[in-house]
């Protein structure tokens, strides 16, 4: 068995996958990028290849697979990868989901509360030097429970599935009131205690805190625009620790630079690993490098499972996270089995 990385993946998972078959990495660098044709070179040899949410993995890549028996994808989000055209050549998909929902709510309520308590601007004056005397004025941020006039904050959230829930779950430690937009889930959010659905407009002038977790797809992609940004208070904030396109990013600058809202939370960017001109000049927002599911064990625990999808797909069982089931029931598949059998 023949297995194609694009890039390594933590220890874990190169254990289970060099027990499995062959392996071989287009770059051992950590942050080297990875050349679309070490991609495409890559691809063409191999039975099973694992992707990192850095590279696109498009219907020519896919196609160039002509024995491949699957992807295993080392992320919850697989927009990097052209899922419809994988099911219509017969491949089965696989993601890791479930493992990141907490570090990954951990990290937004990080950003939540450092952004809105001004954590890193008053770090950045305490290493300059600049702090001589307390007072009264140094550093006003906004409340995130009730606080000094009593009334609850409110949180927006926008995609209710594993990680917005688990953002709820945080934000009733704090005394929050939760509103969730999540349309095909609304009779859920409606069963549920300490949370209201609320349609997009309701949500974004209410909510003091406005945080994402929609997937990225046609329906999502610039759904936080301008007009968007106008709707929500100024004292509010913006969270994203989904994907980057679903903000549009040069509008949040416009509208974080005429202070049409707050202040802004970002770990994901439009064109990472660029930013938006000017984005990095404000001192209202604090800007991470996509590391909401960064600690020790979920890493790990990602690259397990990533591998044990990687070794189904190499013995043609069905992947356990597979996101696009249905192809095992295609023509396509049957016949993609017959070639490469
Ligand atoms: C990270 O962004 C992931 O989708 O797992
Ligand atoms: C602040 O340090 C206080 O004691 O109120």
């Amino acid at each position: 068995m023949k297995i194609f990385a694009t890039r390594k993946i933590p220890e874990a998972g190169l254990e289970i996958l060099k027990g499995a078959g062959d392996l071989s990495i287009a770059t051992e660098i950590e942050d080297a990028i990875v050349p679309r044709e070490s991609v495409l070179a890559g691809v063409r040899m191999a039975d099973v290849l694992v992707s990192l949410l850095t590279e696109s993995v498009d219907r020519d890549v896919l196609a160039a697979g002509e024995r491949l028996r699957g992807v295993a994808n080392y992320a919850v989000g697989y927009n990097n990868i052209d899922v419809e055209a994988a099911t219509e050549l017969g491949l089965p998909v696989t993601n890791t989901p479930g493992v990141l929902t907490d570090t990954t709510a951990d990290l937004t309520w990080t950003l939540l509360m450092s952004i809105a308590r001004n954590v890193v601007p008053a770090d950045r004056y305490m290493r300059a030097g600049k702090y001589k005397i307390w007072g009264p004025s140094l550093f006003l941020g906004g409340d995130i429970s009730k606080g000094g006039d009593g009334t609850p904050k409110v949180l927006g959230i926008i995609g209710f599935g594993r990680i917005g829930q688990a953002m709820y779950r945080r934000a009733r430690g704090f005394d929050m009131r939760v509103l969730a937009y999540d349309p095909p889930i609304r009779d859920l959010i409606d069963g549920m205690e300490g949370v209201s659905y609320a349609e997009m407009d309701r949500l974004l002038e209410e909510s003091d805190f406005v945080t994402v977790h929609t997937d990225l797809n046609e329906a999502t992609l610039h759904l936080i625009d301008a007009a968007a940004l106008q709707k929500m208070k100024s004292t509010a904030y913006l969270i994203n620790t989904a994907r980057g396109p679903i903000v549009d990013e040069r509008a949040l600058v416009d509208a974080l630079k005429s202070e049409v809202i707050a202040g802004a939370g970002l770990d994901v960017f439009e064109d990472e690993p660029k930013m938006a001109p000017g984005l990095a000049e404000l001192d209202n927002v604090v800007i991470l490098p996509h590391i909401a599911s960064a600690s020790r064990d979920t890493r790990n625990k990602m690259a397990t499972m990533c591998a044990k999808n990687a070794v189904a797909h190499a013995k043609l069982e069905k992947a356990p996270n597979c996101v696009n089931p249905e192809v095992y029931d295609s023509d396509a598949y049957q016949s993609r089995l017959q070639r490469i059998r």
